[in-house]
């Protein structure tokens, strides 16, 4: 089997290649990115000489690439997109091109070129905002109500996606997952600028009160995900993917990271709140086990001292990232925390 997979060389697209390529090595991975600050070819430094594999460089927004890209593809796998909140409320312009567009030009040819599969990892921000004290999780029922720019341009591009698959009878599946963490997760986002901070000396920005709730799963449990999908998944349905976790704010996720990290609390900077910040993100993933027999399997614990610890060992890889663009970036975001 050929796999197209878009936005491979970012978090989840890298740690799905390496995943797929252990467990199926007589698959072709074709990896279309079009590195942004986001992507980086280090990540897949283990598979660079696999003859199974392959990487292409370009933006899913030109037809022309795309078209060359998708030859003879058997199933495309669809990560690639602008996938951080706070930069899209910097500057909402270029999620709108590439998670609304591109995801369109990906469909257009996925038709042309008849493959057999279009897999769209979408989120679970789509949803909107839970309250705390609701008892309430996201299933795949629940409207939809995005409300910052980044789940906005995600939500027009599933309402596409699934377009495409009424319309034209494109054969569609599509997964809206909670928050992942694990390696090689780009260090703007909370866990990764956590522990990243933390091995620098500097402090962690915690967003308004901190009691903001996501639903943690560690990156190789959505992988694991997918791949269950691509085999036993019905063509045009939807499947939410979450955690076991207990519900956990922000404070308990930095306080944990703190503890096994050797720091204590005057670590923590409590900074300016996130505009139209989500309160509360929960998954019902009972769908999934239900009718194709995937669950988490990692514990939450075991797999951030993990995380705490690839980050350890691998000062070089986000050293090079912290002193790149991402110095600007960080200026802009926090200041001079
Ligand atoms: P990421 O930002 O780490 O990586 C995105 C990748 O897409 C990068 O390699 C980047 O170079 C590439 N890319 C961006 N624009 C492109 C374009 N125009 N053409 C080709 N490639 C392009 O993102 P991630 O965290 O790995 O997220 C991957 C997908 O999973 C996204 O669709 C995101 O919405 C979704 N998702 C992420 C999470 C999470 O917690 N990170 C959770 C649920 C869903
Ligand atoms: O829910 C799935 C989504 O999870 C994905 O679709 C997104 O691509 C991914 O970025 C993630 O979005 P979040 O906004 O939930 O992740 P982030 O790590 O940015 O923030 C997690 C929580 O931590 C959120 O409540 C905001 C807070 N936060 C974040 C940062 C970066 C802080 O308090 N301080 C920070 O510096």
């Amino acid at each position: 089997m050929k796999i197209l997979v878009t936005g491979g060389a970012g978090f989840i697209g890298s740690n799905f290649i390496l995943y797929w390529l252990k467990n199926h090595p007589d698959d072709f991975v074709v990896n279309l990115d079009k590195l942004t600050y986001a992507g980086n070819l280090e990540n897949l430094k283990e598979v660079e000489g696999n003859p199974n594999y392959s990487f292409f460089y370009g933006d899913i927004c030109e037809g022309s690439i795309v078209d060359k890209a998708m030859e003879e593809v058997d199933v495309v796998v669809h990560f690639a997109a602008e996938s951080h909140v706070d930069r899209s409320i910097l500057d909402p312009s270029i999620f709108i091109k590439t998670n609304v567009l591109g995801t369109q030009v990906l469909l257009e040819q996925a038709l042309k070129h008849k493959v057999k599969r279009f897999h769209h990892i979408s989120t679970d921000e789509v949803f909107g905002s839970l309250k705390l004290e609701d008892p309430s999780k996201f299933n795949d029922r629940t409207p939809y109500n995005p409300r910052s720019p980044y789940s906005a341009s995600k939500a027009g591009a599933d309402h596409l996606v699934r377009s495409y698959f009424t319309t034209y009878g494109l054969p569609i599946t599509m997964t809206n997952c909670a928050d992942n963490f694990g390696p090689f997760q780009f260090p703007e986002k909370l866990i990764s600028l956590a522990i990243t901070n933390l091995l620098e000396g500097k402090r962690i920005p915690i967003y308004g009160d901190g009691l903001y709730v996501r639903d943690w799963l560690y990156v190789e449990d959505h992988c694991r995900a997918i791949e269950t999908i691509l085999k036993k998944g019905k063509i045009g349905e939807t499947y939410l993917i979450g955690s076991t976790i207990e519900e956990m704010n922000n404070l308990t996720v930095i306080k944990k990271i703190l503890k096994y990290m050797g720091k204590d609390e005057n670590y923590v900077e409590f900074v300016k709140d996130r505009p139209g910040h989500d309160r509360r993100y929960a998954v019902d993933w009972s769908k999934i086990k239900k009718e194709i027999g995937w669950k988490p399997m990692h514990s939450f614990d075991k797999t951030l001292k993990q995380t705490i610890e690839w980050y350890t060992l691998n000062e070089d890889w986000w050293k090079r990232i912290k002193n790149g663009e991402y110095k600007e970036y960080y200026k802009k975001q926090y200041g001079e925390i």
